[in-house]
C-alpha cells in the first residue's frame, strides 16, 4: 500500500478549498449530516459526465457484446455500484446543476436550458428529479442483481431499463422545450 502521491492530494485540497469559497452549501453550515448535503464537489453535470457516462458506457457495452469474463463481471459489479452511488447523490437536496461560476457547454442549444434556467426548474421541483433519480437507482440495483447473477440476458434488460431512465429525466429537465416525437412523461 502506498499512500496518495503528494500531488494528488493538493490538487484535491486546491479544488475544494475553490468550490468552497463560492458553494452556497458550504457558508451554511457544518457537514455533520452528509445525507442532507451533497458534497461540494458535486453537481448535476459532475455526476453525469465523469461518474455515470463511465460506468454506464461500460455496461452496456458488456451488453452488446458476446461473452463476458470473470475479470469482467467483477469490473462490472463496480460500475453497477457507481451507477447506484450516482443516483443517490442526484438525490440529495440543494444540488447545483453546475459548479458556482460555471456554464453548461452546450446552453440553449436544440431546447435545452440554461444552468441557470435548469438550477431554477430543478429547485422547484426537487421532488420529481428525486423521484427519477430512484428510477435510476433502481435501474442500477436491477444491473447489479444481473452482474451478481452473470445473466447477459438480464444484463440487456436491465441495460434498456437503465436508458430509459436517463430519457425521460432528460427530457424533463434538460431539454423540456424540445417536442420530439413519442416524448415519454
Ligand atoms: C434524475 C435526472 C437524470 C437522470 C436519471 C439522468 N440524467 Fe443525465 N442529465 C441530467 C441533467 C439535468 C442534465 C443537464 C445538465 C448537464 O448537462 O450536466 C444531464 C446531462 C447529461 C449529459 C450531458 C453532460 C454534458 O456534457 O453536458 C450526459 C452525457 C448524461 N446526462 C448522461 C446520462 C445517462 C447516460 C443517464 C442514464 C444512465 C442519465 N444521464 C440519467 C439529469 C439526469
Amino acid at each position: 500500500m502506498t499512500g496518495t502521491p503528494a500531488w494528488r492530494q493538493s490538487f484535491v485540497i486546491l479544488f475544494a478549498v475553490g468550490l468552497a469559497s463560492c458553494d452556497r452549501q458550504a457558508a451554511s453550515g457544518s457537514p455533520a449530516s452528509p445525507e442532507a448535503a451533497p458534497p461540494p464537489t458535486a453537481s448535476v453535470h459532475e455526476i453525469m459526465t465523469a461518474r455515470i457516462v463511465p460506468a454506464t458506457n461500460a455496461l452496456w457495452e458488456a451488453a452488446a457484446g458476446t461473452d463476458v469474463t470473470d475479470a469482467k463481471w467483477i469490473e462490472l459489479r463496480g460500475q453497477a455500484d457507481k451507477v447506484v452511488e450516482a443516483a443517490n447523490l442526484l438525490m440529495l437536496d440543494g444540488l447545483n446543476v453546475v459548479a458556482p461560476g460555471q456554464t453548461l457547454t452546450d446552453e440553449n442549444s436544440q431546447g435545452g436550458l440554461s444552468a441557470t434556467d435548469m438550477q431554477a426548474h430543478l429547485d422547484a421541483h426537487h421532488q420529481q428529479f428525486a423521484q427519477m433519480s430512484g428510477q435510476l437507482r433502481d435501474a442500477g440495483q436491477q444491473m447489479l442483481r444481473a452482474v451478481e447473477a452473470k445473466n447477459m440476458e438480464a444484463l440487456q434488460s436491465g441495460g434498456d431499463a437503465l436508458y430509459t431512465t436517463c430519457e425521460s429525466c432528460h427530457q424533463a429537465f434538460w431539454y423540456p422545450n424540445q417536442k420530439s416525437a413519442g416524448g415519454t412523461q
